[in-house]
């Protein structure tokens, strides 16, 4: 199993049972462990300016947090988001947790050309290899004017010490660049650390979940395995060599 299987995939199912059983409250802040911070969410929610019948995506949706996240937000309470996601485990963990609709898929999407209004990917670029044809298959699925959310971890430098392994991070020109060819204007591309930081009641339960899922899991490898990856992801954030960056495309007018 690679490091990935072990975080997106068997980590997912776990967060998910360990969330069922802390109870519902629990359930966003355990959702949104991949990536998403409520600030964050809200920034995206707004700056997209989701309305409650956009046929909205999320691609590579992770446990669901964020698409759940969507679906609440003050306003867009209609908005029904479709997930995706390569891992068996991520799409069950976001049936279980909110009975969102998932289908498992990787960059291939399943879908219609123009079939959504809104679509966002949230910390996937960085892992997937083929980074242009995922964008052009968000491009294609999104309608002439659709509107792209992105969060995309960028390297600051060009050679980056102990990367967690399978990520491939862009920089910020040739994010640029990939999102030009797949055929999207750049709207804003700012700093997600700016965005505010969590609610200390969202951190209490983001602990909670991982203090449990630690003691459930603790000795088994695959949690190392994933664990590993995060600190590592940790310490290339924390020493700047590598941005969250938030970006809000447009797809070109053809
Ligand atoms: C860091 S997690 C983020 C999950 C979620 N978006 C969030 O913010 O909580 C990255 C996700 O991308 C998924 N992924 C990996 N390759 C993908 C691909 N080719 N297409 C779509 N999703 C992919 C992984 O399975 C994983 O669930």
């Amino acid at each position: 199993m690679s490091a990935m299987d072990a975080e997106f995939d068997t980590v997912a199912s776990w967060t998910a049972e360990v969330a069922l059983s802390l109870g519902p409250e629990f359930y966003l802040p355990a959702g949104c462990r991949g990536s998403g911070s409520p600030a964050t969410l809200n920034w995206f929610t707004e700056q997209l300016d989701l309305q409650a019948a956009d046929r909205m995506l999320d691609c590579g949706a992770g446990v669901g947090g964020p698409a759940e996240f969507a679906s609440r937000h003050k306003g867009v309470e209609g908005v029904a988001p479709i997930l995706t996601d390569p891992q068996a485990g991520a799409c069950r963990a976001a049936r279980l947790l909110f009975g969102l609709p998932t289908v498992q898929s990787a960059s291939d999407l399943p879908f219609r050309t123009g079939s959504f209004d809104v679509a966002w990917s949230l910390g996937v670029l960085c892992t997937v290899t083929d980074q242009a044809h995922l964008l052009a298959e968000l491009r294609r699925v999104l309608t002439p004017t659709g509107r792209l959310g992105l969060l995309v971890f960028v390297a600051a430098q060009p050679w980056l010490p102990d990367a967690p392994e399978g990520n491939d991070f862009p920089t910020q020109e040739g994010l640029r660049s990939l999102l030009a060819g797949a055929g999207f204007d750049v709207r804003t591309l700012v700093s997600a650390i700016d965005l505010g930081a969590n609610p200390p009641s969202w951190t209490a339960r983001v602990a909670a979940v991982e203090a449990e899922l630690e003691r459930r899991h603790g000795d088994d490898p695959r949690w190392l395995e994933a664990e590993q990856q995060s600190d590592k992801m940790g310490a290339l954030l924390a020493s700047g060599a590598v941005l969250a960056t938030a970006v809000i495309a447009q797809s070109h007018r053809s």
